[in-house]
């Protein structure tokens, strides 16, 4: 899996090609069959804000986009009163990668429901086998303020949460409430095969030998016996990783410890509730939840990488919704990890992430990310979601107009 290593980052280095090769090996003028998710909530307006990202990277870097356009989640259920149609998800899985928005909807709540939003978004996961959730965790140093963490804690974070994404309590059987003569029971079941969790810490030691080369596997070994099993693997598969220093923290501990002492973390692996709860937790040292990307990726390999869906780690805000005050950098940042990871376009991946650090540089700044109250806010440019898409695609074609005119 040496392919999943990080590309060195030129983050600084944005650079703009035509050359058949400079791409890494896609040939110039390659055209993308991406689905896209708009799904429910701010998914649409994130989305929207992200492709537009994506098809200015295209310009730039010589490579086209062909979207597909798919209803998922509450809106799906709205119009066909199924969260995910069969042949879209046949359509997902045809594709070279999915961008999604966020699924989830308050009128689906009720829950005695029967069909719900976030069934799809767990029907494409397990369907497509998307078993490993990367989740980076990363502080622009002029967010800082923006975090209620004090400023020294944030001081050098730089994580990858890896989160198994198709097992454990999401999808263990039964998972079924019950009548019995002493009235109602329930019962959830945290389930795990070797090989699943065999791959998913096999993936994050190659992740982690591509960066700090530290691993903290995260587990409940004292109480839970999928944890023992869980922990046990990653001890046997150490000795493949040499390079690798590993250590076991109880997810309790590790819960505290992510805003105590966030620098220490390297490469996290954890099962999929624990990644569920933690990511959240973590996106706090980033100022906003609005902030982290996440790709989910499986073993199927496309013609250019690593088949992925690529979301932000945020729902679907409904109480924002439709007002254009959602933070879209999530949503762009998935992006730059689908262009890095499913479509070999490393290059236009550090110009977005490096387009992103400048519009914050510039003080770009939508509600979640504006400091609290007595921080200051002198030089801070309050926007939307569609200015705040608008100011990354500016800085993109900048930092490319720039590049352009340094080689002439
Ligand atoms: C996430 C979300 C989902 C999850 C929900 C929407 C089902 O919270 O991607 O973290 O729990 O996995
Ligand atoms: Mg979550």
């Amino acid at each position: 899996m040496a392919s999943l290593r990080r590309p060195p980052r030129t983050r600084a280095d944005p650079k703009v090609t035509d050359s058949a090769t400079a791409a890494g090996g896609v040939p110039a003028g390659t055209t993308y069959k991406l689905v896209v998710v708009p799904g429910d909530g701010i998914g649409p307006e994130v989305i929207l804000a992200g492709r537009r990202v994506i098809e200015t990277a295209g310009r730039l870097f010589g490579f086209g986009v062909e979207w597909q356009e798919v209803l998922i989640g509450g809106v799906a259920i709205d119009a066909y009163g199924v969260p995910m149609r069969d042949s879209d998800m046949a359509v997902c899985a045809a594709s070279n990668a999915i961008y999604f928005g966020s699924i989830g909807d308050p009128k689906y709540d009720d829950p005695k429901a029967k069909i719900r939003p976030e069934q799809a978004l767990l029907g494409l996961r397990k369907g497509l086998s998307l078993y490993a959730n990367l989740r980076p965790v990363t502080v622009h140093p002029c967010l800082q303020a923006s975090s209620p963490l004090r400023p020294e804690l944030l001081a050098g974070v730089d994580m990858m949460i890896v989160r198994e994404l198709t097992g454990g309590l999401y999808f263990g059987k039964p998972s079924e409430q019950r009548t019995t003569s002493a009235g109602r029971e329930v019962v959830d079941t945290l389930a795990y095969t070797e090989h699943e969790i065999k791959r998913v810490v096999k993936l994050a030691f190659e992740l982690a030998r591509g960066r700090r080369k530290k691993l903290t596997s995260v587990d409940k070994a004292n109480v839970l016996s999928s944890s023992r099993l869980w922990r046990t693997i990653v001890e046997e598969t150490k000795a493949e990783f040499p390079d690798v220093t590993v250590e076991h923290r109880l997810v309790d501990s590790c819960a505290m410890l992510l805003v105590q002492k966030p620098a220490m973390f390297d490469v996290l692996v954890t099962e999929n509730l624990f990644g569920d709860i933690l990511s959240d937790e973590a996106s706090v040292l980033a100022g906003s939840l609005g902030m982290l990307p996440s790709a989910s990726m499986g073993e199927r390999r496309t013609a250019y990488g690593v088949f992925g869906l690529y979301e932000p780690i945020h729902g679907s805000a409904p109480d924002i919704a439709g007002k254009d005050i959602a933070n879209p950098l999530a949503t762009i940042m998935s992006g730059a990890m689908m262009l890095r990871w499913s479509l070999r376009q490393p290059a236009a991946a550090d110009a977005i992430e490096a387009a992103v650090t400048a519009v914050l540089n510039d003080g770009y700044r939508t509600s979640d990310l504006m400091p609290s109250a007595g921080s200051g806010t002198t030089g801070l440019r309050p926007v939307g979601t569609q200015a705040m898409g608008r100011a990354v695609v500016a800085a993109l074609v900048g930092a490319g107009s720039a590049t352009r005119a340094g080689a002439r």
